[in-house]
């Protein structure tokens, strides 16, 4: 069922309930999530952004309820991931002739997809189309999160249409922010930002002030994934200005894996030492954890803690996939150590400090290693070292 926003405005999009991984198997989506599309029914008709092609129909059905999708004048692709244009090449099949609006970078990935012949229309930051009463106007926001990232805002309803940004991987019964378990909300945000967003917070700071100062009014942020930010909409907005300052809280997190519990002793041993000098700390089994999930924990702490048994002369597979995550990401503000028992060559701990340096973490002190299974001088030893890392929290 589609649902009014505005006098004349629709949100034409889907609900997934049911996906729990999403850009192919690489995020976990524990509450489903949705692709909002937007129709606004001027002299001229718009739809800004679309959903993934397996919901094509219902995403086709909905907007049927307003329009015959034949009378679409533009179709504007804010951002060319399939998630929000994989159902074009359906939709524009009802509506040859429409035209279909990108930003510069997304005149390329637009055909680069689809390799079709719509007529475009390339806008850049400050182009307007008059729809009749309202205008669209649009704003360039590249690598947030893609090169052709773009937001779309519409006069008169003050509606801000940003793609990604101010999203969430969140699946509700309501539409509005206003109307869910803000714990909920405010987790999905939190975990979309830090996986997705990260690495762009410079960016983020940038294109915020740049909106600000342009002094629009907004009713309402209108994300192309879960809800819409209709209740005091800057609040995302404040959220994100907080988040692209990556200031941690002054607390730790260990994150191992391990084959026959010798790394995990270590894990609990460190974490004793910190605990004792009064810091939060947390620990996770990186084989039994989401790995996003994970990364939200790292996000907001100082201290990053990582363990693995040397295995293959290397380190654990569950532990490489934090480590690719970790570089990708580009966290800020953080400090790091590195910890892992071995049975005869030990390179795991040089690998995980060789990949924190990748990723621009200081490694706060020398990582430890520990030979077969840890006695109890060896766990004092771990103890002490946990006691030491506490310092760097602070
Ligand atoms: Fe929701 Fe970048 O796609």
């Amino acid at each position: 069922m589609s649902v009014e926003l505005a006098k004349n405005v629709y949100w034409v999009g889907v609900t997934d309930w049911g996906i729990r991984r999403f850009h192919g198997f690489e995020l976990s989506v524990h509450r489903g999530t949705t692709y909002n599309s937007y129709l606004i029914m001027d002299e001229k008709i718009a739809l800004v952004d679309a959903v993934w092609s397996p919901h094509s129909d219902e995403f086709l059905a909905k907007i049927r309820e307003i329009v015959d999708p034949a009378k679409i004048d533009y179709v504007v692709v804010n951002h060319c991931e399939p998630d929000h244009s994989s159902s074009l090449p359906m939709l524009m099949k009802l509506c040859p002739n429409a035209t279909v609006v990108v930003s510069k970078n997304g005149a390329s990935s637009v055909p680069g997809h689809y390799h079709e012949n719509w007529n475009f229309k390339i806008v850049k930051t400050g182009d307007r189309i008059n729809l009749g009463k309202n205008e669209l106007v649009f704003v360039e926001a590249p690598m947030l999160h893609w090169p052709d990232s773009m937001f779309t805002y519409l006069t008169n309803e003050a509606i801000l249409m940003p793609n990604d940004a101010f999203g969430q991987h969140y699946a509700t019964a309501f539409l509005f922010n206003d109307l869910v378990d803000q714990a909920e909300l405010y987790e999905e945000a939190l975990k979309y930002f830090a996986n997705i967003l990260t690495p762009y917070t410079d960016k983020i700071l940038k294109k915020i002030d740049e909106v600000l100062a342009l002094n629009l009014p907004v009713n309402m942020i209108a994300p192309s994934h879960g809800v819409i930010w209709r209740k005091d909409p800057i609040q995302i907005v404040k959220k994100y200005q907080e988040w692209s300052l990556q200031v941690p809280a002054p607390s730790a997190v260990i994150v191992y894996d391990t084959m026959w519990n010798a790394t995990e002793h270590m894990a609990k041993a460190i974490a004793e030492g910190l605990i004792e000098r009064g810091v939060d700390c947390k620990v996770f089994h990186a084989a039994a954890s989401d790995a996003n999930d994970l990364m939200v924990e790292i996000f907001k702490s100082k201290l990053v803690v990582l363990g693995s048994c040397t295995y293959n002369n290397g380190i654990l597979p569950s532990m490489a996939k934090i480590l690719t995550e970790l570089r990708g990401l580009r966290f800020k503000n953080k400090v790091g150590a590195a910890f892992g028992s071995y049975g005869w060559s030990g390179e795991s701990v040089k690998e995980i400090e060789e990949n924190f340096q990748k990723s621009a973490i200081p490694i706060v002190k020398p990582g430890i290693r520990l030979k077969w299974q840890p006695g109890v001088a060896d766990l004092k030893l771990c103890r002490d070292y946990g006691r030491e890392l506490a310092d760097s929290v602070r």
